[in-house]
């Protein structure tokens, strides 16, 4: 445990009301989770009810948000992991490994690789070889060797915003972001392919972003969408690389288009980014993999990557995850979406201040604020603030001034839009259990029917 922090779980547990919580079920909500069914805790087995204490363990989602926020924070809902114990699979297989004390250089297994080719073509019925395929220390460094590898310095790359803030970091170490803006129509999100023709067309663009299912918005791309980008991309020569990272987490009714299914042209055109640490919350572990049915684009990233080998007790877990996590997968993405249809079902129904719609994917909810913008003037207030701070200082955001009203009312952190470039929107993460998430509503509620 940190030294530099020192925290009393117990105590914060109780100021919380979290310990209340885990013991009843008795919130301030009014809408109780229908929607849930047998899928809740009983019916898969396990418990993703069970409030489970991260507090102490240096996660950066609790012990990070608290550091910066002190006792005022009481549920943390940014970092996109989540809060529930992993699948008993990977805790056994991880206890067999540790059984054995020594932590000397390893080698990646076989049977690893098989397992990331068997749950890919298991679940989504794509098709990966060996050799297509290239161990990555997490995603972004593979993405950044690919960006490495098919751009010259200072290239253009493009991706669409609202997006992942990991995508501008990464694209930053060395080249420029090329903003292709998402269109939103009636509080639906859908790509702009006449501004995307015009950003493939420029000569110092040769990498295009896809985020599929898209953080922060939600949206699992459809076949018809992702065949026009790729055409479009094709057309320009432009090489897409496809993170789907998120791609484990989709609601119900809704579907995930691995962009390796497409017609055969799209995919030679195509790298794809994966991992088992987003959806069976295994990121400390930093492994991750990519592949490409192109064999010119798999040398050209081997030329460049960082070919160490990934971290040995994530091989362990991400292996034990894949080869008998199936079950409890199911069951997560089941409790997911029934969060995701419970928390916007409520946001909307009973929160004054703020909407938003159900996410197709990713266990992220994106919320329209812009009515509590204008209530708090956050405008004005981001404004001063800019201006009062030093000139190396960052803007301060109206949705920053959001996020820091919404702890101080209500404890609940949510991530500012502007971190994704979304003006008058808010991320939320709904991979916690259920009784702390309707914990977490309620007290916004309150807050907002006192703003
Ligand atoms: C779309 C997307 N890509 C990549 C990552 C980061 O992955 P990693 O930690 O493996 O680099 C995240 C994390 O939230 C993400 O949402």
């Amino acid at each position: 445990m940190s030294n530099v922090y020192r925290f009393d779980r117990r105590s914060f547990l109780k100021q919380a009301g979290i310990a209340a919580v885990a013991g009843s079920l008795g919130t301030a909500t009014s809408i109780q989770a229908q929607e849930n069914g047998a899928s809740r805790s009983s019916g898969s087995g396990y418990d993703f009810d069970e409030i489970y204490n991260r507090i102490g363990t240096d996660c950066s989602k609790w012990d990070g948000q608290i550091e910066r926020w002190g006792d005022q924070l009481r549920i943390p809902m940014g970092v996109a992991d989540m809060d529930f114990r992993v699948a008993p699979c990977i805790t056994e297989a991880l206890q067999e490994r540790i059984s054995h004390e020594v932590y000397g250089y390893m080698a990646t297994p076989d049977s690893y690789h098989d397992s990331i080719i068997d749950w890919n073509e298991r679940r989504y019925d794509t098709v990966i070889e060996r050799e297509m395929l290239l161990d990555s220390p997490a995603l972004l460094p593979g993405l950044l060797a690919a960006l490495r590898a098919f751009n010259p310095p200072g290239a253009k790359v493009v991706m669409q915003t609202p997006g992942y803030n990991g995508f501008f970091s990464t694209i930053r170490k060395g080249f420029v972001i090329e903003e292709n803006p998402l269109r939103e129509v009636n509080g639906v999100y859908e790509m702009d392919f006449d501004d995307l023709d015009r950003k493939l067309a420029q000569d110092d663009v040769h990498t295009f972003i896809l985020c599929n299912p898209h953080n922060p918005v939600g949206n699992c791309w459809d076949r018809a969408t992702l065949t026009e980008l790729g055409e479009l991309c094709a057309r320009h020569n432009v090489i897409v690389l496809a993170d789907e990272i998120h791609c484990d987490f989709v609601n119900a009714g809704h579907d995930y288009v691995p962009y390796a299914n497409l017609a055969d042209d799209l995919v030679m055109n195509s790298v794809t980014f994966k991992s088992a640490s987003k959806s069976f919350n295994l990121a400390a572990f930093k492994d991750a993999y990519l592949f490409s049915h192109n064999p010119e684009f798999m040398s050209r990233i081997r030329a460049v990557g960082d070919n160490a080998t990934i971290n040995s007790l994530g091989i362990i877990a991400s292996q034990a995850a894949l080869e008998e996590g199936d079950d409890w997968m199911d069951a997560v993405q089941v409790y997911l979406s029934d969060n995701a249809a419970y928390a916007s079902r409520f946001i909307n129904e009973q929160i004054p201040h703020m909407s938003c719609n159900q996410p197709e994917g990713t266990y992220l909810a994106w919320l329209n604020v812009e009515p509590l913008i204008e209530r708090i003037g956050a405008v004005e207030t981001a404004a001063a603030e800019t201006a009062a701070s030093g000139p190396d200082q960052d803007e301060v955001t109206p949705e920053a001034i959001v996020e820091r009203y919404l702890i101080e009312t209500s404890g609940v952190k949510i991530n500012p839009g502007s971190s994704y470039w979304g003006s008058g929107r808010m991320r939320m993460n709904l991979g916690l259990a259920r009784p702390l998430l309707e914990e977490a509503l309620g007290r916004i509620q309150s807050a907002m029917q006192q703003a």
